[in-house]
C-alpha cells in the first residue's frame, strides 16, 4: 500500500496566531506514524486574494496538493462562535479536490470550549462539499497554555488524542481511497 498524503491545513493568517503550534504539533505526529506522510500547509504561502473556484482565482500548486492528498487535517480556531475565512478560502477555492476525501477537525480556542463551535459548523460545508467529517476531533482549548516552548503538549493526554484522531481519519482515508479507485 502507498504512503496517504494527509495535509494539516492550518486555518488561519492572524500575526502572532497561536493555533499554529497546534499545527505544528498535528504535522509532526502525523510523521511519526506508519504509512503517512504529511506536511504543513500554511495559507500564508499560497496565493488566494480572490474568491472563487475558477483556474483565474486559483493557485496551482494548492491545486496540485489538493489533488495529490487523500484526507486532511484542518486547524480550525473558533473565530466568533464559527470557523475562519481563510479555511473556508481554502475550501472554495478546490471542490472537485476535496470530493470523496475525509477530514479530521483540530478545533483550538483560548478559553475551554475547544474550538468546538467552529468545527460544529464547518460540518455543513464538508457535506456540501461532498467530503467525510470524521467523528473523532482533536481539541486544543486554552490554546496560549497549550505548548511548551519547545512545542510539546503540556497536558500529556493531548499525543493520545491526537492519534485517536489520526487513526480514524486513516481508516476513513483508506476506505474512500479504495472508492475513489474502484467505485
Ligand atoms: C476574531 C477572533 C474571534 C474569536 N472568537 C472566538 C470565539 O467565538 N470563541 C472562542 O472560544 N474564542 C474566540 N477567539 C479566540 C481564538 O479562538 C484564539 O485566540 C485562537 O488562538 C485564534 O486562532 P489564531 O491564533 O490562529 O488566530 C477569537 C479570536 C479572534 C482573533
Amino acid at each position: 500500500m502507498s504512503d496517504l498524503f494527509i495535509p494539516v491545513i492550518q486555518g488561519t493568517t492572524r500575526p502572532k496566531r497561536n493555533s499554529i503550534d497546534a499545527a505544528r504539533y498535528l504535522t509532526e505526529l502525523g510523521q511519526t506514524l506508519e504509512g503517512v506522510d504529511t506536511q504543513l500547509v500554511d495559507p500564508k504561502d499560497f496565493d488566494l486574494p480572490l474568491d472563487g473556484n475558477n483556474d483565474e482565482v486559483k493557485d496551482s500548486r494548492y491545486t496540485e496538493l489538493t489533488a495529490q492528498a487523500d484526507a486532511f487535517f484542518m486547524v480550525i480556531p473558533e473565530y466568533n462562535h464559527s470557523f475562519p475565512g481563510t479555511l473556508k478560502r481554502m475550501l472554495d477555492s478546490e471542490l472537485k479536490n476535496y470530493r470523496h476525501k475525509p477530514a479530521a477537525m483540530a478545533g483550538v480556542s483560548a478559553g475551554p470550549w475547544g474550538g468546538t463551535r467552529g468545527i460544529e459548523s464547518l460540518v455543513p460545508v464538508l457535506r456540501e462539499m461532498g467530503m467525510v467529517a470524521s467523528s473523532v476531533d482533536a481539541l486544543f482549548p486554552f490554546i496560549t497554555k497549550a505548548f511548551d516552548e519547545e512545542g510539546n503538549p503540556t497536558d500529556d493526554a493531548t499525543r493520545q488524542r491526537v492519534e485517536k484522531a489520526y487513526t480514524e481519519l486513516i481508516w476513513l482515508a483508506r476506505s474512500l481511497q479504495w472508492g475513489r479507485e474502484n467505485l
